[in-house]
């Protein structure tokens, strides 16, 4: 009956979409008809008067090309009353007042900024994660703005790349559910609804994958391990009901992602079914002359060709296709798909209906910076942090004696909010010196000092300093800095030493060789470690950082990664126990940039080294171990989590079968908290090599002290699938191993046997 009742309802909303698909379909066909060949590029051209400006070139004369047709699109104006004067022009003084679309870098958050998107993914909590975008689309969208470009999914195994800050971090099944939990709150229910936004998913694709970690490089690998590793989270975006694409810089099989026709119609279109429109990154039309693709002309018309539909800041379509057409080298009905394309998502906002829909000064008031969104990103980023290590319990601190709160980033505005937070404003945010004072009140006595420069290299803040002065130098002499600060330590309790990058050296275009802690913040340290006194230090970190000494020296480690405009309310918040770290690493942190590409789903070679002396002719390094320093999935609380009685249901299943994994989980500490169980399989033999070990489920449960819980997970064939060799996506019967644990590392293990 049930069954029955649920095909009716599908039936009828299949019905509805295509009547409602129809009646789009009838409006654009006539306004297209009016449309000159001009207007039809014009819509394909997105532009950006300046502000968030990514590369060199800014568009010109941004009013008369509104006012001409020329304009699809514009990128890098907010509020609603800015946003409302450019919506006039197009509306009122273009030949056929069709609207513009307003997209924006809304990356986490926009005016209220959340964690950044690697910290956030650590929450592992999809729910927790759609609300911050949920947030982030009704402030936006009170800001005039129609369309985000987010989320980035790249998955990447190259801390060295800093754009690994925007993304879920190294695995494709976490970054699948993150990738849809972001669409859903960009997008929420109905894009017509004023308070949603589009989402754009980004950077088609395999841009994590950059050679060397160097941004923008080249991209080169098998098909096999594309689908494996690094498309899953695209496709999960598409499949969750993304309304647009960006492209990526880099090339794929040696040609750039911007005009990879077998990339962005026949993978993206052809086999996922992508509906929407695919949009240029930043002047990646035009770098294509530099990557040795032909001139103007010839770039934007492969590019057309390929499947992308709107240019970013090149004018590659608006200057050219015209010519291709006459010339042939483009046809009238490609470039009217890609016009129509664009239409269609105005229409599916409801651009048409209402241009000025989205753009409310009073929603803008009530609803951008509110309390109680500031609520939520105090809420949501206690959920990221990642307690790396706490020996001794010496975290949580008690609100009474003395500490000593050291660092050049514990009381530093500039640096809270992180990479990609271009709405945010940073004189806002909390720092982790206010945080303490406002969690832990007048029983504690706090000394602060700021000890060190984030880095005393002037050429290296130089570059980091591009937007504005985020590293900025102490007139006194490191030795005067560091003095103060050990002063301070020898009278205190505890030191918490805030430490770690500035927001800059992470995100675009900021790559780094080296991934230690500045030379100018360790030799701080090692001078406090001599005080003797115990040490906690909070680490601000866009990307894994190779932490071997402070791992070795310092008592307990919080990564807070950036945690946003409420940053230090939430690390007081963890660092007194007010709320029990729970966050879990998505991304593997290296021992030594050697390591890298270090990822726990690596697959075996056919000489493992397995701890088994002696190492010579196993995959291994003289000079140091296989083991990252802290493992993908990794994470303490403040009490402990026991793992018992692992049991499968079965010993063999078949394909229509399902396997029913159980275990206990009991919290034998002291405080109440939250744990991320996790659940790995390998698949032993197959028509391809698989993985050591690969992500399969995880459940996240609340347990007060003394508590067990039952977690039971089922398991089918269908998780069981990959690509083989013809990249279709497969089972295979076989022997199969299941691991279950508190991160990839420290599992229990057992066996089952999948049969046809
Ligand atoms: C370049 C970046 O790669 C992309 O992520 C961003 O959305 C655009 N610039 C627009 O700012």
């Amino acid at each position: 009956m049930k069954k029955y009742f649920i095909l009716i309802l599908m039936i009828c909303a299949f019905v509805h979409t295509q009547a409602q698909n129809e009646k789009m379909n009838e409006f654009i066909t006539g306004l297209m008809n009016k449309m000159t060949m001009d207007e039809k590029i014009g819509q394909l051209n997105l532009v950006t008067p300046g502000g968030a400006v990514t590369g060199a070139v800014v568009s010109k004369d941004v009013d008369g090309k509104i006012r001409n047709g020329q304009v699809g699109g514009l990128f890098g104006i907010t509020g609603p009353d800015r946003v409302r004067q450019a919506q006039e022009i197009a509306v009122k003084n273009s030949r056929l007042h069709i609207p513009l679309l307003f997209g924006l870098d809304v990356i986490h958050g926009h005016k209220t900024i959340f964690q950044i998107p690697l910290g956030l993914s650590c929450s592992w909590d999809t729910a927790l994660i759609e609300k911050s975008a949920r947030i982030a689309a009704t402030e936006a969208s009170a800001d005039g703005l129609d369309w985000a470009f987010s989320p980035m999914v790249d998955i990447s195994h190259d801390p060295r790349w800093g754009r690994i800050a925007e993304g879920a971090g190294e695995d494709p099944y976490l970054g699948s559910l993150v990738a849809r939990a972001m669409v859903k709150g960009y997008q929420g229910n109905d894009l017509t609804q004023n308070n949603s936004v589009m989402a754009c998913v980004k950077h088609f694709a395999l841009y994590g994958a950059a050679e060397a970690g160097r941004d923008y490089n080249t991209v080169d690998m098998s098909r096999l391990r594309m689908f494996q590793y690094y498309l899953p989270p695209y496709r999960a975006a598409v499949d969750a009901g993304v309304g647009s694409v960006m492209s990526s810089f880099n090339e794929i099989d040696g040609i750039p992602a911007t005009a990879n026709k077998w990339l962005l119609t026949e993978l993206l279109r052809n086999q996922w079914g992508f509906k929407g429109f695919v949009v240029s990154d930043y002047t990646a039309v035009s770098e294509m002359i530099a990557h040795g693709m032909g001139n103007l002309q010839e770039v934007s018309a492969l590019a057309l060709r390929a499947g992308l539909d709107m240019d970013m800041v090149s004018e590659g379509f608006l200057t050219t296709l015209k010519k291709s057409l006459a010339e042939a080298r483009v046809t009238q009905s490609q470039i009217d798909d890609a016009c129509r394309r664009i239409l269609e998502a105005k229409y599916k906002l409801g651009l048409f209906d209402n241009p000025y829909r989205r753009m409310s000064p009073e929603r803008a008031k009530s609803e951008i910076f509110s309390d109680a969104n500031r609520k939520q990103a105090r809420e949501i980023a206690r959920h990221t942090f990642v307690l790396l290590k706490n020996d001794h319990q010496v975290l949580p601190l008690k609100k009474t004696g003395t500490i000593a709160l050291v660092g050049p980033l514990a009381n530093n505005k500039d640096n809270m909010l992180g990479t990609w937070s271009v709405s945010g404003d940073w004189t806002k945010s909390i720092t982790v010196l206010d945080g303490i004072k406002n969690v832990a009140g007048s029983g504690l006595n706090i000394m602060y000092a700021k000890g060190s420069n984030i880095s005393d290299d002037t050429a290296f803040i130089k570059r980091v300093n591009v937007f504005r002065p985020e590293i900025v130098r102490d007139p006194r002499t490191p030795e005067e800095m560091i003095r103060e600060a050990v002063a301070a330590a020898s009278k205190a309790d505890v030191v918490v030493a805030v430490m770690g990058e500035a927001s800059d050296m992470t995100g675009e275009s900021s790559s780094m060789a080296d991934i230690n802690l500045p030379s100018s913040q360790e030799n701080l340290l090692k001078e406090l470690v001599r005080t003797g006194k115990p040490i906690v230090m909070i680490l601000f970190n866009g990307r894994p950082m190779t932490l071997n000494w402070e791992n070795d020296h310092l008592n307990a480690i919080l990564d807070s990664w950036f945690a946003g405009t409420e940053a230090g309310n939430a690390i007081a918040d963890a660092l007194f126990g007010d709320y029990n770290p729970s966050g879990k690493l998505s991304i593997t942190f290296p021992r030594s940039v050697g390591q890298i590409p270090i990822y726990y789903n690596h697959k075996n070679t056919g000489r493992p080294y397995d701890g088994v002396e002696p190492p010579k002719f196993k995959s291994d390094y003289l000079d140091v171990s296989n083991d990252p320093l802290y493992p993908f999935g990794y994470g303490l609380s403040y009490t402990q989590f026991s793992y018992s009685d692992l049991s499968l249901d079965k010993k063999q299943i078949s394909g229509s079968q399902a396997l029913t994994v159980k275990l206990t989980v009991t919290n034998s500490g002291q405080f109440a908290g939250e744990e991320t169980v996790q659940l790995y399989t390998r698949d032993m033999a197959g028509s391809v090599t698989r993985p050591v070990k690969e992500l399969k489920k995880f459940q996240k449960i609340y347990l007060q002290k003394g508590e067990s819980k039952e977690v039971s997970f089922t398991l089918t064939a269908d998780d069981l699938r990959f690509y083989n060799s013809d990249l279709n996506f497969v089972y295979e019967p076989g022997d199969f191993k299941v691991f279950v644990g508190p991160n990839s590392r420290d599992v229990k293990e057992a066996e089952f046997v999948l049969t046809k």
